[in-house]
């Protein structure tokens, strides 16, 4: 039997600050980065989930030496070109960016494995990164279609490509420029529109050089990277949760401290001015190439909203709930231009839109996004995860406005990203 856990509040307020556990993307990339780095690197403020567990398991079965203790995490590497051949599959667990990112590293490692993921994970499109890399010469297999996982990587001699991007995905670009740096020649890769740059400033931060023109990124393939120290801020994606509680809650105010400002991570905070919610940024600051800083969030009147081009991979992983927000906001919200929501932990466009029906919303489908309508008042009800964290969280955020408890099945999906969402939930509500 799955399990449930229910949500239930009587005219809640939200209240407080709350510091988000550390960015997920950061996460990986440091670790990453760490093992392909000859020398010490040491993580401060990793994020404990799942997902990002699933990388550090993945390089301790190539040699690399892992220790963690909480959020602090030290990786002492010899090195990509003297990692181990792994006696066992690398499993990716349910990490899209782990599997992507990590057949970039290892196309051009000089090892053999075999990568495995879960379920969910083995239905996502591998073949959006497995395509470029094949062109730079990588030797990448399977029993079945290469699209999906399981596959093997047997590490060749790359060379550089000049990719033009046909998906707006930060997780392809990154394996490119992963795999660019063991390539020889200039790789450079071409974005539609600019998504996520952790992977380019941590590159710089471990001694690589990256240039960035526009939407074009290049990198000279045979860098050598040297361990490094990070500091981790915390997940704009995660906070995104309680930032849209704070703003459709009656009277609620949160601070979130240190939470990451990367402007190509901060889309969520322009569509919540654009919706009338009131946010003050207090204290912004950079370090290890990433900004952040505090935000303050305040419950304000919402008016609907148009979602679409540019912004989309700026907030890509935050629609789930800004559709929940969408759905108390007065009038027509539009999200148009994401679908790559159907190829996410499940198809997010279907799930979200079926989910929230199943409160009262008012939502329309479409190819490449959804058309809500509010304000509407929600029920309570059961609302599956899908096993997807962020539709798990989103169920559990519908609780804190809905006039009956929900019940959400399968909810242990909500560790991959944020292991003590429920206790900061339960802080930061007062009733
Ligand atoms: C990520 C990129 C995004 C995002 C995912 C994390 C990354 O995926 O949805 O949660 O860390 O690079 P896509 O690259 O598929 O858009």
């Amino acid at each position: 039997m799955s399990q449930q856990k229910t949500v239930s509040f009587k005219r809640p307020v939200l209240r407080g600050t709350l510091q988000v556990p550390g960015d997920k993307s950061i996460s990986h990339r440091a670790v990453m980065l760490g093992s392909i780095a000859t020398g010490k690197t040491t993580i401060t403020g990793f994020l404990d989930g799942e997902d990002c567990l699933s990388t550090i398991g993945m390089f301790q079965k190539l040699g690399v030496t892992i220790t963690r203790e909480g959020t602090n995490v030290v990786v002492e590497s010899p090195g990509i070109a003297n990692w181990e051949t792994p006696t066992e599959p690398l499993d990716a667990g349910n990490s899209g960016t782990t599997a992507r990112l990590m057949l970039g590293i290892l196309a051009g490692a000089s090892v053999t494995s075999e990568m495995c993921g879960d379920q969910y994970l083995s239905k996502r499109p591998m073949k959006r990164v497995t395509d470029p890399l094949s062109m730079m010469g990588a030797d990448i297999t399977s029993e079945g279609q290469t699209d999906y996982l399981p596959l093997t990587i047997k590490g060749a001699i790359l060379q550089a490509i000049d990719y033009n991007m046909p998906v707006a995905s930060a997780q392809v670009k990154s394996a490119i420029l992963l795999a660019g740096l063991q390539a020889k020649g200039i790789t450079s890769v071409t974005e539609q529109a600019v998504s996520r740059d952790h992977t380019e400033r941590m590159l710089m931060q471990f001694g690589a050089k990256v240039e960035q023109s526009g939407k074009t990124i290049r990198l000279q393939g045979g860098q050598q990277l040297t361990g490094t120290d990070v500091v981790v801020p915390g997940d704009i994606s995660s906070a995104a949760f309680f930032m849209v509680a704070a703003a459709m809650v009656k009277d609620s105010e949160v601070i979130f401290e240190k939470v990451g400002l990367n402007p190509t991570r901060t889309g969520i905070l322009d569509v919540l001015q654009s919706m009338g919610v009131t946010i003050t940024v207090l204290d912004e600051k950079g370090f290890s190439g990433e900004r952040y800083g505090d935000v303050k969030i305040q419950y304000s009147p919402l008016q609907a909203t148009e979602i679409g081009g540019d912004v989309i991979p700026r907030l890509i992983d935050e629609l789930p709930i800004l559709a929940l927000l969408a759905t108390q906001a007065e009038g027509r919200t539009v999200i148009k231009d994401a679908e790559e929501l159907r190829v996410k932990e499940t198809d997010r466009i279907e799930a979200v839109a079926t989910e929230l029906r199943k409160l009262g919303a008012v939502i329309e489908t479409t190819e490449d996004g959804m058309i809500i309508t509010g304000p509407t008042p929600l029920t309570g009800g059961t609302l599956q995860s899908y096993g997807d964290h962020r539709l798990g969280m989103m169920a559990a955020i519908a609780g804190l406005i809905t006039s009956e408890p929900i019940h959400i099945d399968n909810p242990s999906c909500i560790a991959i990203s944020y292991p003590h969402f429920f206790e900061d939930l339960a802080n930061l509500v007062k009733q």
